[in-house]
């Protein structure tokens, strides 16, 4: 019985107009691509729209700075962008905009409905105002001194140095980060989409439509009433202007989700949202859970749209286990990537760490290399080329017949298909790597023992045979592998005669045809590449990180205006061989004195036995009013961490402290954690 064909519409969330794509974008549209791919070559209708995200102070500003239009620097971005897509292979049914006709009236149509239910509300708040710039001034448009620990330099909603947050009138000193004058307060009316009217209808609806770790974080929230939701922002600001308001603008994420209604509809396809029967899926990243688990649900639930079947949410990007830095040169954009190294190894190398959880993924640049170059270069393409080759050389490029063993070997490939579906369906696409690469492997070791090398000198037609296998499971491989790799299936289909794969390809085999002629599929990658990529991408110091190298999660800090209610990011989780790694030693201190001009830190000197002593700089102050108190304790630290430099001195360890300093934490102490317990000193 034939399936039934699914009908299914597919998002990844949309880039903003004022930054060119990176390496950590990249994640997300090539695991989507990924997806797609896969669901149209099972024969389902897959939509994949997208668009530029294209409104909000920083595009306005931007725009500003470089002397255009808004209008102008969006349309150069969506060329870019959709350029930078292409090229990597991201293959949309529609990548739109955000600052289109559809989008004003979607958007329009979603407030109204709310307004018309009363969930829309009125405050008055006061906010800084830069009257040179003659604009009230976003948390992440001003910088002061934190009026909790006094560090300077930092921004209108949370601090760097102390970590907590506040409203941005309470900072000392304020400036407006554009034009560097000192704002005044000024009260404005703001509208709020409250979801507390919801409360029950998200409740239940969250745990449905997300894993678990997403879900259990969001409903934390729900124990109390939902907090309304700021959607306007004042003027000047680019963006839509609410419907009976002037000089009032939608902000910018309220019609951003719209837009991914608006460019389905561009496409002629708007009737698929709102049908039962469509499956609907967004792409996402862990920054951006709340606006897709709580308020766009919400926004979808009360205007009589259908939300999305699942929010399928991955982490982040990291370099050589670390966070992409600039100055590391590791905070690639896309076309840097292109200038140096081939689309189809980073899609290869994301699909073999990709497993479909909201860990983060490293990128490590020499396992990057060594993967491409063994496995992809090495393992699977070395079948085509070594078989593909010698058939056309030596035999005339004509597939024989397969014997019983050959035939064993393809059946093996076939038999994979649907456990390689299964993971392709369930975004494990690690796994996919890992079943292909297996196959790959006994393809090359049927290979190795019949040694066509030696038999083409003696016996043509058993060495036809053996290639013959060989080349199908090839032919196989290179099928599961079109949804990573296209470019490459596509030239793998030429060397087959073919102009088409769909998943049930791989039934037929390729016997007593003629095989086309053997393009290279794939090169190995050097480091020296590599190396280049990273130095094209250093920005040196002095040089502006410029807005474009910004993070993604920075810049939606930067359009945040006190909205408290944030998703703590989640903490990906380490390996044990991660935990294995630290060195926990027992040290007793030898003196712990406070470090002047700081507010947080102690020093302390540990005997640490056989390692000698150890001077060590802990955080910790707020828990240990009087630290000399400390003197002769036994304490646990880490004593493997690498040295750090501190303006204070070198740090060499970290102490073990558990909570929070000054209310309920402390450092842990060996001497009672042996009587089966954690305790304070
Ligand atoms: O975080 C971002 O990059 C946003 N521009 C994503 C928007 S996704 C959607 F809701 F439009
Ligand atoms: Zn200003």
């Amino acid at each position: 019985m034939e399936e039934k064909k699914r009908r299914i519409v597919v998002t990844s969330a949309l880039p903003y107009a004022n930054g060119d794509i990176h390496i950590g974008h990249l994640v997300e549209y090539i695991q989507t691509d990924f997806w797609v791919r896969f669901q149209k070559m099972r024969g389902n209708e897959c939509v994949y729209v997208c668009a530029d995200d294209t409104h909000g102070t920083p595009i306005m500003i931007r725009a500003r700075k470089e002397g255009i239009t808004p209008e102008e620097l969006i349309a150069r971005s969506h060329a870019e962008h959709l350029k930078d897509f292409t090229d990597f292979q991201i293959n949309f049914d529609n990548y739109y905009t955000t600052n289109s006709p559809e989008n004003k009236a979607l958007s329009e149509q979603i407030y109204k409905a709310a307004e018309s239910k009363g969930y829309i509300t009125r405050k008055t708040t006061p906010q800084l105002y830069c009257e040179k710039c003659q604009m009230f001034l976003p948390d992440r448009f001003v910088k002061g001194v934190c009026p909790k620990c006094g560090a300077e330099g930092q921004y209108g909603d949370s601090c760097d140095k102390c970590g907590s947050t506040y409203a941005a009138e309470e900072l000392g000193n304020p400036k407006c980060t554009t034009c560097g004058s000192s704002p005044v307060v000024k009260d404005s009316e703001h509208l709020y989409y409250e979801l507390e009217p919801q409360h029950e209808y998200l409740e239940n609806w969250i745990p449905s439509h997300t894993t678990s770790d997403v879900s259990n974080k969001l409903l934390e929230w729900f124990k109390e009433p939902l907090r309304g939701w700021c959607i306007s922002r004042d003027a000047p600001y680019f963006g839509f202007e609410i419907p009976g308001f002037k000089d009032k603008f939608f902000y910018v994420w309220v019609d951003a989700p719209v837009g991914y209604i608006a460019s389905l509809k561009n496409a002629g396809k708007f009737d698929m949202w709102n049908d039962p029967e469509v499956e609907l899926y967004h792409f996402i990243g862990k920054d951006i859970i709340r606006f897709h688990c709580l308020f766009w649900p919400g926004m979808l639930n009360a205007a009589g749209f259908k939300g999305p079947t699942k929010v399928f949410v991955h982490g982040f990007l990291t370099v050589n286990g670390e966070k992409m830095s600039k100055s590391k040169g590791t905070f690639v954009s896309a076309r840097t990537y292109l200038e140096n190294l081939p689309a189809e190894a980073l899609r290869y190398y994301y699909a073999a760490k990709l497993g479909g959880t909201t860990d983060d993924m490293d990128l490590n640049l020499s396992d990057f290399v060594q993967r491409v170059n063994s496995d992809l270069v090495g393992k699977i393409t070395n079948i085509a080329s070594r078989g593909g080759q010698m058939l056309q050389k030596k035999l005339g490029g004509m597939l024989g017949s397969m014997d019983e063993e050959g035939r064993a070997l393809v059946q093996k490939c076939i038999d994979a298909g649907e456990l390689i579906a299964k993971h392709y369906e369930e975004r494990k696409f690690n796994q996919v790597v890992v079943e292909i690469c297996r196959l790959a492997d006994a393809a090359n070791e049927y290979f190795d023992k019949c040694q066509p090398w030696k038999s083409i000198k003696t016996d043509e037609e058993a060495t036809r045979t053996q290639l013959t296998a060989a080349l199908n499971a090839f032919r196989i491989i290179a099928i599961y592998l079109k949804p990573i790799l296209p470019e490459y299936a596509k030239k793998a289909m030429k060397l087959f005669g073919e102009s088409e794969w769909a998943w049930s390809s791989v039934k037929e085999t390729k016997e007593n045809c003629a095989l086309g002629e053997y393009e290279y599929l794939a090169n190995r990658i050097d480091i020296k590449q590599v190396e280049a990529m990273v130095e094209a991408a250093k920005v040196k110091p002095g040089e502006s990180g410029e807005v474009s190298h910004e993070s993604r999660a920075s810049k939606n800090k930067k359009e945040e205006v006190s909205q408290k209610n944030e998703v703590e990011p989640l903490k990906s989780e380490i390996a044990f061989s991660d935990f294995e790694k630290l060195d926990l030693r027992i040290g007793v201190i030898e003196s712990c004195e406070i470090v002047p001009k700081s507010s947080k830190l102690l020093k302390f000197v540990l005997d640490a036995g056989s390692l000698g002593k150890r001077t060590i700089f802990s955080g910790i102050r707020q828990a240990y009013p009087e630290p000399e108190k400390l003197v002769g304790k036994e304490v646990v630290f880490v004593a493997n961490l690498a040295p750090r430099k501190m303006s204070v001195g070198v740090s060499e360890g970290m102490i073990l402290f558990a909570g929070v300093p000054g209310e309920n934490g402390g450092i842990l102490s060996p001497s009672s954690a042996a009587f089966g317990g954690t305790s304070v000193t």
